[in-house]
C-alpha cells in the first residue's frame, strides 16, 4: 500500500545555532520521503522535538513538551489519523532508552550522530504500520530494476522469488523505492518454474533486489530459504541449469553454501557484491558485513565448490573515501579474484543518507580510482578467459551467432561463446572445447568433432 498523500512535518527546535542548522538537515533529509514543513503542530504526520541539553532541567521539559503533543497523537488516532513522534538531539543523546520508557508513545529517539539515518528509520516506521512510503526518490534503472517475471530469452528464463530490501545501504534508493523484502510462497515459485520449462526454458536465473533473503513458505506450511528452494527446483525435470542473482554477502547462510556443494544444476558461478575492501567505507556504507567476513565467506564458498567463479558491484569514491580506503578495494580484489565484475562511480542520489555526507570525492579522483579498478578488473577477466581455452566447457547455445553457421551461448561463468555448429544444435546444453579468448568472448570448437576448423577469434 503506497501513501500518496503529502505530510506535514514539524520541527521544534531548542538551543544553539548548531541545533538550528541540524533542523534544516533533518527537513532536509526527510524532504525526499514527501514531508513537507508545518508551522502547525497538531496538524503533522511527524513531529520532531531537536532538544537541548544545557539549560537545568532541559529533559523535564522535553518531557512535559512530549505528554502535551501525545494528546495530540492520540486525538488524531482516535480520528483514524496518525502522528510520529520523533525526539533528537542531545537529550535523545543523553538519556538514550530512558526516553522510551518514559515517554512509550514517542517513535524514534535518535541523537546527532545518527541523523543521516532518519530517512531508514521513517521508511521502517512506516514499513511496520503495513504502509509503503511514496517518495520523491528518483527511481534509477540502473541501479533499481528487476527483469520482468517469467520472461523466456532463448532458452534462459528469469523468475522473480522476492522483491524489495531491507538493508538501507546509505548510498541507495532500492529500500526507498521498491519497499520492504517480500518472497513469494514456494509453490507459486515452483508453478511458474514448471511453466516456463514447458514454454522451452532450460536454465533458470531466480531473481531477487536481494535474493539469498529469501523466505518462502511452502504447501506445509515450511519455511524454505535459498537453498531449499534451489534444491526443490533442481528436481523439476527439464531445469538443467540455475542461477541467482542478486545476493547479499551478510544473508549467505550454510543451506545456501551447501546447495552450491550438493546440487549439480545450480551454476559454478556467483554475483556476490562487496561494494569495497575497506571496513570504513563498508561501516559508512551501512553494509552489514566486513573485508573480513567477505573474504571467509568466499573462502567457505570455494570450500563447498571449488570451481566457483566471483563477479560483484564495486562503488569508487564513496564519501569519505581515502586513498589508503581505495588501496583496500584493490587489494580485495586482488585477493579474492573475479572472473567479472562491475564498477561504478558514487553518484549522489538525492535524498539517500550518503548523498547528505561532507567529504565528497572530487569527480576527477573518481575517474582515476575507476580506471584503476576496471584496468585490474578487466586484467583478472583476460586471464580467466584465458585460463578456459583447453578446457571443455558445458556451453547452453540460446542465440545465432552473427555469422552463418555460427550458435552463441553461455559458459557456466557467464562468459559468451561462439562456435561454428549446426543450427538444430539450438537450445541445447553442449560440451564445448574452448580454442580462443578474449576480454570479453570466447571461442569454441564441438568438444567431440575437434577434427573440425578453429572457431573465428573472439572480440
Ligand atoms: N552510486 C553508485 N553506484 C551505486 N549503486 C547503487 N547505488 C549507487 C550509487 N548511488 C551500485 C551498487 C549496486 C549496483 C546495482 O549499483 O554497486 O550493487
Ligand atoms: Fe541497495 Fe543492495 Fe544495499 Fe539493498 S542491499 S540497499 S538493494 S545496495
Amino acid at each position: 500500500m503506497t501513501d500518496t498523500t503529502p505530510k506535514k512535518l514539524h520541527i521544534k527546535t531548542y538551543g544553539c545555532q548548531m541545533n538550528v542548522y541540524d533542523s534544516d538537515r533533518m527537513a532536509g533529509l526527510l524532504a525526499p520521503l514527501g514531508y513537507a514543513l508545518t508551522d502547525v503542530v497538531d496538524d503533522a504526520d511527524m513531529v520532531l522535538l531537536n532538544t537541548c541539553h544545557i539549560r537545568e532541567k532541559a529533559a523535564e521539559k522535553v518531557y512535559s513538551e512530549l505528554g502535551r503533543i501525545n494528546k495530540m497523537k492520540q486525538a488524531r488516532q482516535a480520528d483514524g489519523g496518525a502522528m510520529i513522534l520523533g525526539v533528537a538531539g542531545c537529550v535523545a543523546q543523553a538519556e538514550g532508552e530512558e526516553v522510551l520508557k518514559r515517554a512509550p508513545y514517542v517513535d524514534m529517539v535518535f541523537g546527532p550522530q545518527t541523523y543521516h539515518r532518519l530517512p531508514e528509520m521513517v521508511a521502517r516506521l512506516h514499513r511496520e504500520k503495513g504502509a509503503q512510503l511514496d517518495t520523491d526518490f528518483p527511481e534509477e534503472s540502473k541501479f533499481d530494476h528487476l527483469t520482468a517475471p517469467g520472461r523466456v530469452e532463448g532458452r534462459a528464463a528469469f523468475l522473480t522469488v522476492q522483491e524489495g530490501c531491507d538493508k538501507f545501504c546509505t548510498f541507495c534508493v532500492v529500500p526507498y523505492t521498491r519497499g520492504a523484502e517480500f518472497s513469494r510462497p514456494v509453490d507459486q515459485v515452483l508453478a511458474e518454474a514448471r511453466q516456463l520449462v514447458a514454454q522451452g526454458a532450460v536454465e533458470i536465473t531466480l531473481l531477487g533486489q536481494n535474493v539469498n533473503a529469501y523466505h518462502g513458505t511452502d504447501a506445509d506450511g515450511a519455511e524454505l530459504g535459498l537453498g531449499g528452494l534451489i534444491r526443490r527446483l533442481a528436481e523439476i525435470d527439464g531445469i538443467a541449469r540455475l542461477r541467482y542473482t542478486t545476493s547479499y554477502p551478510a544473508e549467505v547462510d550454510d543451506a545456501l553454501i551447501a546447495a552450491h556443494r550438493d546440487v549439480p544444476e545450480l551454476m559454478p558461478y556467483l554475483h556476490l557484491p562487496v561494494q569495497s575492501g575497506s571496513d570504513r567505507v563498508l561501516k559508512a556504507m551501512n553494509r552489514r558485513h566486513g573485508r573480513d567476513f567477505y573474504i571467509d565467506l568466499v573462502a567457505r564458498l570455494r570450500a563447498a565448490r571449488p570451481d566457483l567463479g566471483l563477479s560483484s558491484d564495486f562503488i569508487v569514491g564513496f564519501p569519505g573515501e581515502t586513498d589508503a580506503d581505495f588501496q583496500d578495494t584493490l587489494s580485495l580484489v586482488r585477493e579474492v579474484g573475479y572472473v567479472q565484475a562491475y564498477s561504478f562511480k558514487y553518484s549522489p542520489r538525492p535524498g539517500t543518507p550518503a548523498a547528505a555526507m561532507e567529504l565528497q570525492v572530487p569527480e576527477d579522483v573518481k575517474d582515476a580510482r575507476l580506471k584503476e579498478l576496471q584496468d585490474l578488473l578487466n586484467t583478472q577477466q583476460l586471464a580467466f578467459n584465458q585460463a578456459c581455452v583447453g578446457r571443455t566447457l558445458p556451453v547452453l547455445l540460446d542465440r545465432p551467432g552473427r555469422h552463418a553457421g555460427q550458435l552463441l551461448g553461455r559458459s557456466p561463468y557467464m562468459q559468451a561463446v561462439h562456435v561454428d555448429a549446426p543450427a538444430d544444435w539450438l537450445g541445447r546444453v553442449a560440451d564445448l572445447k574452448i580454442v580462443s579468448a578474449g576480454g570479453n568472448s570466447l571461442g569454441a570448437v564441438l568438444a567431440d568433432a575437434s577434427e573440425q576448423p578453429a572457431a573465428r577469434r573472439s572480440a
